[in-house]
């Protein structure tokens, strides 16, 4: 039975018994801080547990995607290490929102393995909570299970609640005591049932968990009852596929096989049994469903923890040779996998293929430098190690046995922050070496530099300033040009007197026009001047321009919520506190952020009327160049949806209606049919801006006076972000204008280039495309001619070693399948022999040695094959009659071949 039907089966099973099917929620919780990413079945439904959530229906099945990641559930670094533990799983369950409990959950899970799944009944071992007699007494009587297979498993000693057999989603939330399945994979497979000292061995797998919810845990962990007890299982679909499918490891299963192979293509591996390729085939699933669900790679948070499985991945392929990008070549493959279970990665495949592919991009920029220097480090200490045993005698080999050398926790800080290295990848390296990091010592490291950045005030900071002084007062929605007084003055995120010519600071005025960052609209940039100082003015009873300061005004931030923060640098002169100004906004910058911000409203509504009323925006920027915005859509736009909505705009600008910005009490605006954005916070009065009949809605930001001042809008681009997530840059006025003339002007030239008229553009390019098909396919005809004639010189080139012949030789322009021919080819004619082929393409060596079958015994074709990639910066093995490789290193490659005969006279 492959994955795909055993899910099938599974849920169909249960809704056969009157479950309602649920769709596996996203990996991101909706509103759950307490968790990082969904690692349980139950977790979308952990409402519906606590009675918060009355749902349509009371039991429910699902197969749900988990990751367990970071926080509590942790997985990752055991990932490679073992034949069970991944980051990403599937997990297959049923649920009871106080409709069964004990009896009919137990009588499910036994029913589904034994009579569908069709497991043997004495193959299955079953534990229970300690004090559940309840359970017990179900599994011996009412099912049969003889005791001899029932386990009660307690609380670890002196900790209530804490056991294998008591199961919490979080530190907080529902849980209950719970009843696990084993099956015992038999007794050539080491390992005791489960409670036993050899739990841990790989005999007796726990496939299903059921959970019998009873409490709800707070933060003091006091257990409430639940209003009505529950039963939430979890059986994982790779462990029960691979015991369906009779092999002893998760990665052996048809899903990762598949998923294997194509790591093994995109890291040009022979060897399939290599440990990185199963760590490579586990990672693009869970990095894949990330993005999915809109994790983007970043510093924090849960876009940190996607940034360190993806460069876990990456090291993984850096260890088999690749040092280009690779990972995201394995989207497609998982989508052909999973894509029919999951939708939803189909969607969005291509972006997050892109979103891997500039992530994968950045980190090879520094992997190979950083991995030198660690592995240098880990020579030095291994060695260090191996000459204090060589001369220390049996005391220091007996330390060595227990205390594992140590990396400096500075070397894992330095690789950290200047190599990208998360402290999770340098860990897995050393790993591999026996060696241990010094944790504590990277903490330390990584404090320090906090502090000094922070002292020396790297990061700008926009809130946290101290500040006790007036508000102040926007004058922006009416004129560009304010008089101001300088209440605060910062410099390094310290509060100063005054910041003179050249210094970079942050200016507080009391009354101000520039607009400061928020609901999506950038700060305005402009200048302050202070028209004269006031000293100055009673010292001399004059202007004196030439002592006036002068501040470029790079970005406006709140630092408080009504009070702005000018940000930039002083050109020249002083600003003192108390100082007043002319605070001047940029007029045309924002202009062209007005105009951007109003169409904003336009294609919001414009979407809505095109795509239907579930459009709701999601996240929006927009600045002096373009309108960024991100709404809740399940499918790619249409380019007949997206001139529908651009005609709509742009006849809305034509209609040049007037905008009018009204504040009003809350109630009274949402009566007025004004659109609020779900989420955010709004105080009593809100402003709500209108645009005739086109659009009302809530807002801040600053507008043209008339739609007509927009000028021309156009959209420029459409993709997915996220499941369900769209988002669209639209430009607008002299940028609109500007992109159609670039548009045009290119398409001139290339028509020029091409020598047609624009409108036969298309017509040669279908030309020019059919005659480059033709040309390639002579090309392989004529590659595949030269390397058969190839192959007939090369056999006068072998040389006699007693009776056998040795050949190393590179065939120009040769293919994989060219090189296996050749050979085949040279085996028979040569009879008795051992030969290397090479051939080179795009800077890449590939390798192929063969070994006719008289020889295999003394000369084997994998070693033969490895000794040469080796010297080629590759890496590769196989069977003794025939094996491949790669390198990345051609110049090599003649040294390389020349030593075969060498090689081979030793052997023989
Ligand atoms: N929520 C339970 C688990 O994850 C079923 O094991």
């Amino acid at each position: 039975m492959n994955s795909s039907e055993i899910r099938l089966k599974f849920l169909e099973y249960f809704a056969s018994q009157g479950h309602t099917v649920v769709p596996s929620s996203p990996l991101v919780p909706g509103n759950d801080p307490t968790l990082l990413f969904t690692n349980s079945g139950m977790v979308q439904f952990k409402d519906c547990f606590l009675g918060h959530d009355m749902r349509p229906y009371i039991r429910a099945a699902s197969s749900q995607r988990c990751v367990r990641a970071g926080g509590k559930h942790n997985d990752l670094e055991n990932v490679g290490y073992t034949a069970r533990h991944h980051t990403f799983f599937e997990m297959l369950g049923n649920f009871s929102f106080g409709d069964y409990f004990k009896h009919s959950a137990i009588k499910y899970a036994w029913e589904l393995l034994t009579q569908v799944y069709k497991l043997p009944a004495e193959k299955l071992w079953v534990t229970v909570y300690e004090e559940d007699d309840e359970a017990y007494g179900i599994w011996a009587n009412e099912i049969g299970v003889p005791t001899a297979r029932i386990v009660r498993i307690g609380d670890k000693p002196g900790m209530r609640y804490v056991s294998d057999n008591f199961w919490q989603m979080a530190d907080t939330g529902p849980c209950g005591p719970c009843s696990e399945i084993f099956y015992d994979h038999g007794p050539e497979v080491w390992g005791g049932p489960p409670g036993s000292a050899e739990a841990d061995g790989d005999r007796y797998i726990e496939i299903w968990n059921l959970v019998f919810m009873q409490y709800n845990r707070d933060e003091n962990g006091v257990m409430h009852s639940l209003p009505k007890p529950s039963v939430d299982t979890g059986m994982g679909l790779e462990r029960i596929a691979a015991v369906l499918q009779q092999v002893h490891s998760n990665y052996d299963i048809d899903l990762f096989q598949n998923l294997i192979c194509a790591a093994a293509r995109e890291t040009n591996t022979s060897d399939l049994t290599n440990n990185s390729l199963k760590v490579i085939a586990d990672h693009i699933r869970a990095c894949s469903f990330l993005i999915v669900d809109g994790v983007i790679p970043g510093n924090e948070g849960r876009g940190y923890v996607l940034r360190r499985i993806i460069r876990r991945a990456i090291r993984h392929g850096y260890k088999l040779g690749c040092r280009a990008a690779f990972f995201h070549g394995m989207v497609k493959d998982l989508a052909k996998e999973m894509g029919g279970a999951y939708p939803e990665l189909v969607d969005v495949q291509a972006n997050v293929t892109e979103i891997l592919r500039v992530e994968e991009e950045r980190f090879f920029e520094t992997i190979e430098h950083g991995m030198k220097i660690l592995e240098a480090e880990l020579g030095n200490i291994t060695s260090d190690r191996r000459d204090e045993a060589a001369t220390g005698g049996a005391k220091v080999r007996e330390s060595i046995l227990y205390h594992a050398p140590v990396l400096s926790g500075q070397v894992a800080f330095t690789l950290h922050d200047t190599y990208g290295f998360p402290l999770d990848l340098t860990q897995d390296v050393c790993r591999e070496h026996g060696v241990i990091v010094d944790d504590a010592g990277f903490e330390h490291a990584m404090t320090r530099q906090r502090e000094q950045a922070r002292a020396a005030g790297k990061f700008k900071l926009t809130t946290g300033l101290e500040y006790e002084g007036v508000k102040t007062q926007f004058h922006g929605y009416e004129q560009l040009i304010a008089h101001g007084k300088i209440v605060a003055l910062y410099k390094n995120n310290v509060a100063v007197q005054e910041l003179s010519a050249s210094e970079s600071g942050i200016v507080v005025l009391d009354n101000t026009p520039f607009y400061a960052e928020s609901g999506g609209q950038v700060g305005d940039i402009g200048v302050l001047k202070t028209a004269f100082s006031s000293s100055v003015f009673q010292d001399k009873g004059t202007r004196d321009e030439s002592r006036s300061a002068f501040f470029v005004v790079e970005d406006t931030q709140k630092i408080q919520a009504d009070v702005f923060g000018h940000h930039g640098q002083v050109k020249s002169g002083t600003l003192k506190l108390g100082d007043m100004v002319d605070a001047i906004v940029d007029q045309a910058a924002r202009a062209r952020i007005m105009r951007n911000h109003s169409v904003t409203h336009l294609m919001h509504r414009a979407l809505r009327d095109v795509l239907g009323s579930h459009v709701q925006q999601k996240g929006s920027l927009v600045d002096q160049t373009k309108t960024r915005f991100d709404f809740c859509h399940h499918a790619p736009m249409t380019e007949m949806q997206i001139c529908a909505v651009e005609n709509r705009v742009n006849q809305a600008i034509q209609a040049n209606t007037e905008v009018c910005a009204k504040v009003l009490p809350y109630d009274a605006a949402i009566k007025l049919g004004a659109m609020a954005l779900f989420g955010e916070k709004y105080g009593d009065e809100v402003r709500v801006l209108s645009m005739g009949e086109y659009s009302t809605e809530l807002c801040g930001g600053t507008h043209v006076q008339r739609t007509g001042d927009i000028g021309l809008f156009k959209i420029v681009m459409e993709a997915g972000v996220a499941a369900g997530i769209r988002r669209i840059e639209a430009i607008s006025g002299e940028n609109a204008v500007k992109w159609a003339q670039q548009l045009d002007a290119t398409i001139k030239e290339t028509a020029a280039a091409l020598k047609v008229q624009p409108n036969e553009l298309t017509q040669r390019i279908d030309q020019l495309q059919n005659s480059m098909k033709m040309l390639e396919k002579e090309l392989v005809s004529l590659k595949s001619k030269m390397a058969s004639s190839q192959g007939e010189e090369l056999f006068n080139q072998a040389i006699e070693i007693g009776n056998a012949k040795v050949l190393a030789a590179i065939l120009q322009g040769a293919d994989n399948r060219m090189l296996r021919e050749t050979m085949d080819k040279l085996k028979d004619k040569l009879k008795s022999a051992a030969i290397v082929l090479a051939s080179v393409a795009d800077g890449k060596v590939m390798l192929i040695a063969g070994v006719t079958p008289d020889l295999t015994g003394r000369v084997k074709a994998g070693e033969l094959v490895n000794m040469v990639a080796q010297q080629v910066g590759g890496k590769g093995g196989g069977r003794a009659d025939m094996a491949q490789a790669g390198g990345t290193q051609p110049e090599s490659l003649p040294a390389a071949l020349a030593s075969v005969s060498d090689w081979v006279k030793g052997k023989l």
